[in-house]
């Protein structure tokens, strides 16, 4: 009989945190000290497109990252592997008809590309291992939950399992089934809403998150209070002010909270610093616009790298365009920007 192999494509978008997550609990299981909240953005814009073949023919599982094979005995990859396994496995012991599923036996061929600069703090670990776990369900059958193993993956990547506005809520349990994320509202709650990606560098980042996490976590007390005195609040007022469709507070949560996350990083020994003199100027334009105007159009948000993340309303994106090109012309460093509007979460093609 010929041995057709079983192919699978889907592709999952960035999402970006307005309510950081920094710093971990467990670190195998990917346990937060704090909830987090984000807005995934548009399928089209930037995102990780992954492709999983499995044949019987295949000796051994491998992986391809952007063209390169890849080790694939990452722990990370490792464990969003068995879990999806392990799921599959108890899905046919239990006698469930799983139809086109992949034989449990076969090994995996992994192809994923992202369409933007990788490991430059613009959430490519978030769009790669939710599209992964995602497209991996689809080859071995599994439905329902897979925010969980996401976060397996990468923290982060549990919010880009869903579109819109999302929370990944910190949970309870030590086994981590708790540490879910979830869907505050649907893509098509605020279309108004725009983000724009200013590429202030697109290097790879002098600590990866990993690592800065975990000496952040021993280090910064001013992680510790923003975790226990600061986010808790924070989550419920940014919710609340994204139900409401309140650019204002939405705004001026999402900056407050880049800004103490960055602090955070500044109180970190030894110090980490993730925004260069491109990210400063971002910051001093945005409030010099606001104040200019007598209220809250623009709102920053940086992650672990320098590029800026700007919300905004879709009639002032004309003119924030135009202040970007301005004051960041192409041929200076931060004169690259990508649009993008929150949509839909993993698509199937
Ligand atoms: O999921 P990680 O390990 O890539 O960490 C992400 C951390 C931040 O991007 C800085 C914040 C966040 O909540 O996405």
């Amino acid at each position: 009989c010929v041995d057709k192999p079983h192919i699978v494509t889907c592709t999952a978008p960035v999402n970006i945190a307005v309510i950081k997550y920094w710093g971990k609990r467990h670190e195998e299981l990917i346990l937060p000290i704090n909830s987090s909240l984000s807005v995934t953005l548009h399928q089209d814009q930037l995102k990780t497109t992954t492709t999983v073949a499995t044949s019987r023919s295949f000796q051994e599982d491998r992986i391809w990252l952007n063209g390169k094979e890849e080790d694939i005995n990452h722990p990370r990859l490792q464990s969003c592997l068995r879990e999806i396994r392990r799921l599959s496995r108890k899905r046919r012991n239990d006698g469930d008809p799983i139809l086109n599923a992949t034989g449990l036996s076969h090994k995996v061929h992994i192809c994923s590309v992202n369409n933007f600069p990788t490991a430059a703090g613009l959430a490519s670990s978030a769009a790669g291992f939710a599209c992964l776990v995602y497209t991996l369900a689809q080859v071995f059958g599994i439905e329902g939950e897979l925010s969980g193993i996401a976060r397996q993956g990468s923290g982060s990547a549990c919010r880009s399992i869903y579109g819109g506005f999302v929370q990944w809520l910190m949970g309870q349990k030590e086994d981590g089934k708790d540490s879910l994320a979830q869907q505050v509202e649907p893509e098509s709650h605020w279309p108004e809403l725009r983000i724009l990606v200013l590429v202030a560098s697109a290097e790879r980042k002098p600590v990866g998150s990993t690592s800065g996490m975990q000496t952040s976590v021993q280090t910064s007390c001013l992680l510790k209070h923003r975790a226990e005195s600061v986010v808790p609040g924070r989550m419920a007022e940014m919710i609340q002010a994204v139900r409401r469709k309140d650019f204002a507070a939405f705004a001026e949560l999402t900056m407050k909270d880049s800004n103490q996350f960055h602090a955070t990083c500044l109180d970190t020994y030894p110090p980490i610093f993730y925004l260069n003199s491109v990210s400063q100027q971002v910051i001093n334009v945005v409030h010099r616009y606001n104040r200019h105007y007598g209220e809250t159009r623009l709102a920053y948000t940086f992650d672990a790298g320098p590029n800026a993340v700007i919300f905004t309303l879709q009639q002032h994106v004309p003119e924030l365009v135009e202040v970007v090109q301005h004051f960041f012309p192409p041929e200076t460093n931060g004169g690259q920007f990508i649009k993008g509007l929150p949509v839909n979460p993993v698509a199937i093609s």
